[in-house]
Parts: C-alpha cells; structure tokens; sequence
C-alpha cells in the first residue's frame, strides 16, 4: 500500500497506472473506518485492478455549527485496516492543499440538494459534490464505490455525474449494520450508552415500516406517521425528519411505491443520525 499526500503525485500515478491499462476503483472516506466502509473497500478490491481509498474531513462539507473540529481520527488504525484489505493507494491529501487561499469554484445538483438532510444542512451537498468532483479529477477512477447509507449522497452524486458527462461510474453498495440493526457510521462513537441503545429505533421504525407495507399498507401518509410515531416514542430521540420521497426527485409521494425511498434523520443529544429502506414490492 503505498501513501501519497500530493494531488500531483496522486494525479500521475493514477496517469501512469490508466497508460498502462489498469482499472482505478475509487472509495472517497473521511476515515475513522468501520466494515461500512470496508465493504466497498472489498466491492472495490473485486472490481477493479487498482484501489485507491481516500481518507479526507472535507471542511466544505461541515456547517459552521458542525463537528469539523472533534470529527473522530485514527490514522493508524485506518492504514492498518486498509493495508489488510489490500489496497494499492491511500491518498490522504492537505487541506491547504484541495483548498488553497483563493479557492473559488463549488458544485451545486440543485433541487436535490436542499431536500432532506439539505434543509438542515445548507451548504452539506455543495461541499460533498465539489469534493468528490475534484478527487474524480485526481484520480481518474473507471469505477467510484458510495454507502447507501447515505442515500441522498448517492442519488446526487449520480445526478452530478450524469449531468457532467463524468466518464466515472458510480456503484451504490447496502448499508451495513451492528447487530441491533443501527447503520454502522463513523459518528456513532459520539453517543453515550444511553444514546447508543435508543438509537436502534431508527432501524426498528424502518423495520415495522416494512412490516405495514408487505402487508398491503400503501399510503405514505400512514407510513410516515408510525414512523414517527415510534421514533417519537423514545425519549433521548429528536426528529430532523421522518419521508417518504421518490428517490429521482426526492420529493414526498402519497402512494408507496416500488422504489420510494423511506428515510429518516434524528438528533441524539448532539450526535444526528440518519438511515433509509428503499421500498421492494
Ligand atoms: P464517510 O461518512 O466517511 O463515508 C464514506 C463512504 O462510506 C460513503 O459512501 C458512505 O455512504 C459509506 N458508508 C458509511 N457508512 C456506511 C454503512 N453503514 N454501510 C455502507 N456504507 C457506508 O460520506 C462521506 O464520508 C463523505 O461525504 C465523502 C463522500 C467522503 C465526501 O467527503
């Protein structure tokens, strides 16, 4: 595994493997790595000849409010983790370096960005697209590995790639979970064991969620509510939202759908959490 910091030194060794005919299979991380990450990692590892991973807390992504500052590190746990997973380059670039003093240009997919996590998260997305942007430029990857965990993340991503003619394909890859359901994520460490054991609710809501629905439940309106009603029953949980949308616009739907995408985000104590189910008829 060799590690590169310079955006130049990681644009020519991506030039040089491509001469050469080598596939590049790209998974962008802010670090701080579970098995959620390590799962594209191996879809990565079985998809392409090269695999590059990121490791970058992109500050254009956090809000003022936000965690910039405590968002949780390890680096040598992430190598180590990486290096067993066989992985060819992790580039782990400078700030100061994606970001000089001047930097100007931002990416916005609009109307999708400011649906959902958007509404309480201005700005998230325009950090998130322009980041990915520039690393696609940096390491020419022929296949990029995103979480549907974060499931609007994904959806604009593709939209940004579709509408920019980006040679790149994006391979969207299962949430993967602890044992009481809660979606593995890097913020999971901020909550306290109290936090932590109310927050499987997100996963059992969506769980009874599935339940109505296979058992003939099609209203939305129906859905979202005992959604919420769930999530409101656990007292240490605050509701951002709780949506039924189609996952093209993201807008809420009345009927459920194949495909309507059922996502919830939840304040626990100061740690926000968000997890989805796309609706299988
Ligand atoms: P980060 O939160 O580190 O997540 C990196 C990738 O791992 C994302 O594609 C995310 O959806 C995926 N992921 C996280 N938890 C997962 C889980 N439980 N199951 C499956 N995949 C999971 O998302 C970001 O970083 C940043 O926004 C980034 C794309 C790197 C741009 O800065």
């Amino acid at each position: 595994m060799k590690v590169i910091t310079a955006v130049a030194g990681m644009r020519d060794e991506a030039r040089r493997l491509k001469a050469e005919g080598f596939s590049i299979g790209f998974v962008p991380t802010m670090g701080y790595l579970h098995e959620g990450h390590l799962s594209l990692v191996r879809a990565a590892r079985q998809g392409a000849a090269i695999v590059v991973v990121s490791i970058f807390v992109n500050p254009t992504q956090f809000g003022p409010a936000e965690d910039l500052s405590s968002y949780p590190k390890d680096f040598a746990r992430d190598a180590a983790m990486l290096e067993k997973e066989d992985i060819d380059i992790l580039f782990c670039p400078d700030r100061a370096e994606m970001y000089p003093p001047g930097y100007k240009t931002y990416i916005e997919v609009h109307d999708l960005q400011s649906k959902l996590c958007g509404r309480s998260r201005p700005g998230h997305f325009q950090g998130v697209c322009t980041v990915v942007a520039k690393f696609f430029e940096i390491v020419a990857p022929d296949i990029a590995y995103f979480g549907q965990k974060d499931a609007q993340q994904a959806i604009i991503l593709e939209r940004m790639a579709r509408d920019l003619n980006l040679s790149v394909r994006i391979e969207v890859r299962p949430i993967v979970r602890e044992p009481d359901g809660l979606a593995m994520s890097s913020r999971n460490s901020y909550l306290n064991p109290a936090e932590r054991r109310a927050a499987s609710i997100l996963f059992r809501s969506l769980q009874e969620a599935k339940t109505m629905i296979a058992a003939g439940e099609r209203q939305a309106g129906v859905v979202v509510s005992r959604i919420t009603e769930l999530i409101g029953r656990e007292p240490l949980a605050r509701i951002d939202y709780v949506e039924a949308v189609d996952p093209d616009a993201l807008d809420p739907v009345d009927a459920i759908g194949d495909g309507t995408l059922l996502a919830v985000a939840v304040n626990f104590g100061r740690t926000r959490l968000i997890d989805n189910w796309t609706v299988r008829l």
